[in-house]
């Protein structure tokens, strides 16, 4: 199957989940799975979840899907992650091994997404991803990926959070 049909069908997938899912935990969950499952250059999928009036303010591992990983916790001022919670931007690293910012995860790590969780303007959380293929991360997987972590946002919202 095309990479562009994958997109479009997994696009849909998160869709249906975000309306079935009962909670933003339950849709987290739901969603690394998915993603985990669905594309096959997604190798790790995880949230990191802004520790609730932590100071200095701490991201903090979530729901994920693949190997666990060392970083459990993270600061503000410390990784790809941290990077992208801080700025509120999304962070796309075709080569980690050029990033010095990054913190490894995984050998056989290659490339990395991490797009920011807003609720009501604020960033919450991210949402990361490290594959094993280099620059796996091109504008349509950009796309998902910023669609998937609006959804986690907007579920948060309706539930009151
Ligand atoms: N690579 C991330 C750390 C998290 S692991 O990839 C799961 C970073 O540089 O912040």
């Amino acid at each position: 199957m095309p990479v562009t049909d994958r997109v479009h069908e997994v696009r849909e997938e998160v869709t249906q989940l975000a309306s079935a899912a009962l909670t933003a935990e339950d849709l987290m969950r739901r969603m690394v799975r998915l993603l985990h499952e669905r594309m096959l250059k997604y190798n790790w999928v995880g949230f990191y979840m802004l520790e609730p009036g932590a100071q200095p303010p701490m991201l903090v591992l979530g729901a994920f899907e693949g190997a666990m990983t060392p970083h459990t916790r993270i600061p503000l001022n410390e990784g790809i992650c941290g990077a992208a919670a801080s700025s509120g931007q999304t962070v796309v690293v075709d080569d980690v091994s050029k990033d010095p910012r990054y913190l490894a995860c995984s050998l056989e790590t290659k490339s990395e997404i991490v797009v920011p969780v807003f609720v009501h303007g604020k960033v919450v959380g991210e949402l990361d991803i490290d594959s094993h293929f280099p620059a796996a991360f091109t504008a349509e997987h950009q796309e998902l990926v910023q669609y998937c972590a609006l959804l986690v946002g907007k579920k948060m919202e309706a539930s009151g959070q």
